[in-house]
């Protein structure tokens, strides 16, 4: 075995870990260097409580952070091998990855690492143009190459039976006070180095619309318009449904949204179908496949945008303590 990671390896790989979305970008991850391991927890403090009980968003949001993570150390030189869960004692502690054999970077890992930076949620209006036929096909080796599997919707009546579960289960969420007001506090008019700027909003939904918005900001547009034509959606899902398919899951989707990047296509993500335990349900017998949905992913070309903020990366590393 080679020898352990350090400080110096961590730091650099943090700044990429942290650019993986989250929910409401709350950046629920911590990063702690032990033994010469990497390790990945979840962090409670960051959890939503009614948005997200379980605890599913933190674990896809640190499964997304540790596919960068894994990334970044691989395109440094210093690939990892993973083990999810080590520890049944420490249930937030979400995966420790330890140096593996030196290898050079595939160049696979090197566009992916290079889209880290430029990725985000677009939540503006995609233009008509199809999703070409092999990034299709590309998005779907992506997210099988993490063991899981991407069910893209093809015609107009698999987009609108997804729509109708979609915003039924808007619907559910958005009668819970809690809910609306968990939105509220991580939705930010200012700047900020969490949340999501009232900028990255994007347009307010109208009841026209295919696909429910979540409903940050709501810039106006114009009333009786539909949203777009017709964007691709995806449902991207896992084999089970423990903490371990979740965190698998987060890094599935991190990869499926680089490769959207790297092939220059924009996405948002949905995921009110998720959080409804009876519309998960039904969205995964309306999907006739084995396995859990874990996220509805909107993929087409999009306008320019950028990047949300993110809290600096001394705030999210467990370092030891020099020895004086
Ligand atoms: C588990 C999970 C669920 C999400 N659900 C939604 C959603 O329903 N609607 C939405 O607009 N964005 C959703 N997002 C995207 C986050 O809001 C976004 O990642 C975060 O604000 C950071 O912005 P960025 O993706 O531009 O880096 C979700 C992200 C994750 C990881």
């Amino acid at each position: 075995m080679d020898i352990g990671y350090t400080a110096t390896d961590l730091r650099a790989a943090a700044v990429d870990a942290v650019r993986a979305p989250s929910l409401h970008n709350t950046q629920p991850w911590r990063f702690r260097l032990r033994d010469g391991g990497i390790e990945v927890l979840a962090d409670p403090d960051r959890r939503l409580p009614a948005t997200d009980p379980s605890g599913w968003g933190v674990r896809m949001a640190c499964g997304a952070a540790l596919f960068n993570l894994r990334t970044a150390l691989a395109v440094a030189g210093r690939p990892a091998s993973v083990r999810l869960r080590p520890d049944p004692a420490e249930p937030d502690l979400l995966a420790r990855l330890l140096p593996d054999v030196q290898r050079r970077p595939s160049p696979a890992e090197q566009s992916l690492y290079a889209a880290i930076p430029r990725r985000f949620s677009n939540r503006m209006p995609f233009w008509p143009d199809p999703v070409p036929a092999d990034a299709r096909w590309r998005l779907g080796e992506a997210a099988r190459a993490e063991q899981c599997w991407l069910e893209l919707m093809i015609g107009v009546s698999a987009v609108a039976a997804l729509g109708e579960i979609a915003r039924s289960a808007h619907r559910v969420l958005e009668r819970d006070p809690a809910y609306r007001s968990e939105r509220e506090r991580w939705l930010r008019q200012e700047s900020a180095p969490d949340g999501v700027p009232a900028s990255a909003g994007g347009p307010r939904s109208e009841p026209q619309d295919v696909l429910p918005t979540r409903g940050f900001g709501g810039r106006d547009r114009a009333p009786g318009r539909d949203f777009e034509p017709e964007p691709l959606v995806a449902v991207l899902g896992s084999v089970g449904n423990t903490a371990v398919d979740q965190v698998v899951a987060g890094q599935a989707l991190q990869r499926v949204l680089l490769t959207a990047t790297d092939a220059g296509l924009a996405a948002s993500l949905l995921s009110q179908p998720i959080e409804v335990p009876s519309a998960r349900q039904q969205l995964r017998l309306s999907l006739g496949r084995f396995g859990t949905p874990q996220m509805v992913l909107r993929i087409g070309h999009g306008q320019p945008g950028r990047p949300t903020p993110r809290r600096t990366v001394d705030d999210v590393l467990d370092l030891p303590v020099p020895r004086p």
